[in-house]
């Protein structure tokens, strides 16, 4: 895979996709979303690749936004196709991956920048780290997907007043409003994320996968999730994983997942 605006490392079953135009404050223009796109979507097909991390190159940023420079002169039809085909190719696209997807976010998350966050399956942040939605302050809204999965993360009554406000907060806050799940000093951010990482590796790829789409169908219109929930309950009865499982635990041994 050669990238020009990311970096892609696998090690050990963890791949780290790292955004990286740190001159820019790593800001999403349509070359970076395509790549990230093709990345995940690579990554998600390989087998040895149980997790992903996304992280911004250098300590000052995650990602400050889309980039601003690229949509100055949009008409009101090419706004939406912006919106529309990003949030297909990348910010849903990433949310509906079976392989989990962890944000570690280690500087200014904004606009597109939180939006990213927002779609991968949960978040860390570095202590630095200051995240919100700022879009109203350009005379926009929030076109990634923000408006959705904040009102989902923080509550519609947080999330009105950040979008509104167009105001930025601290990681301490947004850890306090579920926004991110921990809040780490930046230099073990990613030490941190590792002993998360191993234990979610110690699990079933194929049950984990299941989880992810059974969680998400909550919050998907016109989606019964606990159906969803019971369906890919009993495909779980057809996997090789399942049976490695169970056998382990009567066997009183450590499962040895196949992701099959
Ligand atoms: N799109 C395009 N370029 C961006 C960008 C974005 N979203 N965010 C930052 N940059 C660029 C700046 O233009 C600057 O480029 P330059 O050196 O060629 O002038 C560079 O990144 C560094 O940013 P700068 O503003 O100088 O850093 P700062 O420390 O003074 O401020 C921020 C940091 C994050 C507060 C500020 O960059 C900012 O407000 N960015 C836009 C955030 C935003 O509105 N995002 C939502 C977009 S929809």
């Amino acid at each position: 895979m050669n990238f020009e605006n990311i970096l892609v490392e696998k090690n050990k079953g963890v791949a780290i996709i790292t955004i990286n135009r740190p001159k820019k404050l790593n800001a999403l223009n349509r070359d970076t979303i395509q790549e990230l796109h093709n990345a995940f979507n690579d990554l998600n097909n390989d087998d040895l690749v149980k997790i992903i991390l996304v992280i911004g190159n250098g300590d000052k940023a995650f990602v400050a936004g889309a980039d601003i420079t690229e949509f100055a002169n949009f008409s009101a039809e090419k706004g939406e196709m912006l919106a529309r085909k990003g949030q297909e190719i990348l910010f849903n696209f990433i949310e509906n991956l079976t392989t989990p997807v962890i944000a570690l976010i280690n500087g200014f998350a904004l606009g597109g920048g939180l939006e990213l966050a927002m779609a991968c399956h949960f978040r860390i942040a570095s202590d630095n780290a200051k995240m919100g939605l700022p879009e109203v302050s350009l005379g926009l809204i929030p076109g990634y997907g923000g408006t959705q999965r904040l009102a989902q993360l923080v509550g519609k009554g947080k999330a009105m007043e950040l979008i509104m406000t167009a105001g930025m907060i601290t990681a301490q806050e947004a850890k306090e409003n579920q926004l991110v799940n921990h809040v780490v000093p930046q230099e073990e951010l990613r030490s941190f994320a590792e002993k998360i990482t191993e234990k979610i590796m110690r699990n079933s790829p194929i049950a984990i996968g299941k989880a992810i789409k059974a969680v998400n169908a909550n919050f998907k219109e016109g989606v019964n999730g606990y159906e969803v929930e019971i369906t890919e309950f009993g495909n779980c009865f057809n996997t090789y994983d399942f049976q490695e499982g169970t056998k382990a635990f009567l066997e009183k041994r450590k499962a040895n997942f196949k992701g099959k």
